[in-house]
């Protein structure tokens, strides 16, 4: 017990150790305070339920450096206007047994819903095709050279404060078709200035954001990148795409990169490594792992014992769990104590639309992290439609707050 690889520590680039291999991977948990943007009570309960569980790493949902440029109506944001009491909270609570706590930070680009109010821009003026969902989302906007900078400034301030507050380290989220992916994909970047064009010039708010963090950041805070290893488009951003920003991420300071896969246009993200699919990534992976030259984070389809040896035997440091925490927050620990462990999968429904079952399945796991929030148990085996439904609902009702008070401050 507690023998395998999988509870053997990991000493990180900036010196700091991590005391296993698993880490909670980021989830948009949907529980911030609407009307600030801000963590809620529900939600740092949450956090608390996942320190108990004993994961290395905890990565927070995605927080927005930009609260003009909100992804979801219940998402955190997190800039120069915020108030600082509830993440110092967040981040001590997440700490307290031992974990270290990294906040994902994000922009949406394209990928904004409508109903929010907000002016979308994203690299070229492209939106996004979901099909008949399309119209949920922002027509956007080119985004003038200017605003490209000040975005990059946005990531290193809310980098900067998220190390105010006392978090450990941030992940760059530059997968899943949110800006800086829209950035690296020539599919939807389509700019002929110095962000557009080679994959160079693709590449350059990702390295900018990443150089100017790790220069006004602590050397022992740590900084991560996730990344696509494909978008799962044809013409978009490639496995050999990802080889080559793997090998300047490894020059740039960077601790962690983490491999994932698509976006909400392929939605890949619900990849399982341990189907026929899977081990096709898990190859990819391998063929990361030999390029880089600082730990690898594999996220996708990972709950069980066997599949987390497989991945870390590959070479890959650390495995990335969603929905397996999701369901059974202590997993890690239930884990270490030889116990046996519940199934910690959803089945995603098997519509024809891969959007709307994405969504379903987001749903179903959603439900789950609003059960643990409210110290309820998870009761996980809920209908994807009905979950579909109440997420519906509940973001739909939750815009509308988000609306409000927005239209009441600027007033
Ligand atoms: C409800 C939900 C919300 C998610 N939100 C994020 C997010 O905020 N940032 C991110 O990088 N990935 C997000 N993901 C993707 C996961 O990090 C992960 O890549 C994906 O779920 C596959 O891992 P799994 O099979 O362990 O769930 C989310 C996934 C789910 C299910």
């Amino acid at each position: 017990m507690g023998q395998s690889k999988i509870f053997t520590p990991l000493d990180l680039p900036n010196g700091t150790t991590i005391r296993n291999r698993i880490a909670k991977a980021a989830m948009e948990e949907s529980l911030a305070d609407v009307a600030t943007s801000t963590p809620s009570k529900q939600l740092i309960n949450l956090y608390a339920t996942w320190a108990k569980g004993g994961s290395g790493v905890i990565i927070t949902g995605h927080v927005m450096v930009d609260r003009s440029a909100m992804s979801g109506p219940g998402d955190v944001a997190l800039d120069a206007d915020s108030n600082l009491t509830m993440f110092q909270e967040w981040a001590a609570v997440s700490r307290i047994h031992g974990a270290q706590v990294w906040m994902q930070i994000n922009h949406p680009g394209r990928q904004m819903r409508t109903d929010l109010g907000q002016q979308a821009y994203a690299p070229s003026a492209i939106p996004l095709d979901v099909g008949g969902a399309s119209r949920l989302f922002c027509q956007p906007k080119e985004m003038p050279d200017s605003m490209v900078e000040s975005v990059i400034e946005r990531f290193v301030a809310t980098a900067r404060l998220a190390e105010e507050a006392g978090f450990n380290g941030v992940e760059v989220h530059a997968a899943h078709g949110y800006l800086i992916s829209q950035f690296l994909s020539p599919l939807v970047n389509k700019r002929t200035d110095r962000w557009g064009g080679s994959p160079e010039n693709r590449a350059r708010v990702l390295y900018s954001v990443v150089r100017r963090i790790r220069a006004a950041v602590n050397p022992s805070f740590a900084v991560a990148v996730k990344i696509n290893s494909a978008d799962f488009q044809r013409g978009g951003f490639s496995p050999s795409d990802a080889i080559d920003v793997v090998g300047t991420l490894n020059t740039l300071g960077v601790d962690c990169i983490e491999l994932s896969g698509g976006s909400y246009e392929s939605p890949a993200m619900v990849i399982r490594i341990d189907s026929s699919k899977g081990s096709a990534y898990l190859e990819f992976a391998k063929e990361i792992v030999n390029v880089a030259t600082v730990p690898i984070m594999l996220t996708g389809g990972i709950s069980r014992r066997k599949v987390m040896e497989q991945v870390l035997d590959a070479g890959v440091a650390i495995v990335g769990l969603t929905t397996a925490l999701a369901l059974v927050p202590d997993l890690p620990v239930r884990l270490q104590r030889g116990e046996r462990i519940p199934t910690a999968k959803t089945t995603p429904p098997n519509w024809s639309s891969k959007t709307l079952a994405s969504a379903a399945n987001l749903g179903v796991v959603k439900w789950n992290m609003r059960k643990h929030s409210k110290g309820e148990k998870a009761t996980y085996q809920i209908w994807p439609i009905f979950a579909f439904i109440i997420e519906f609902f509940l973001g739909w009702r939750r815009a509308r707050v988000f609306k409000q008070t927005r239209k009441v401050k600027a007033d």
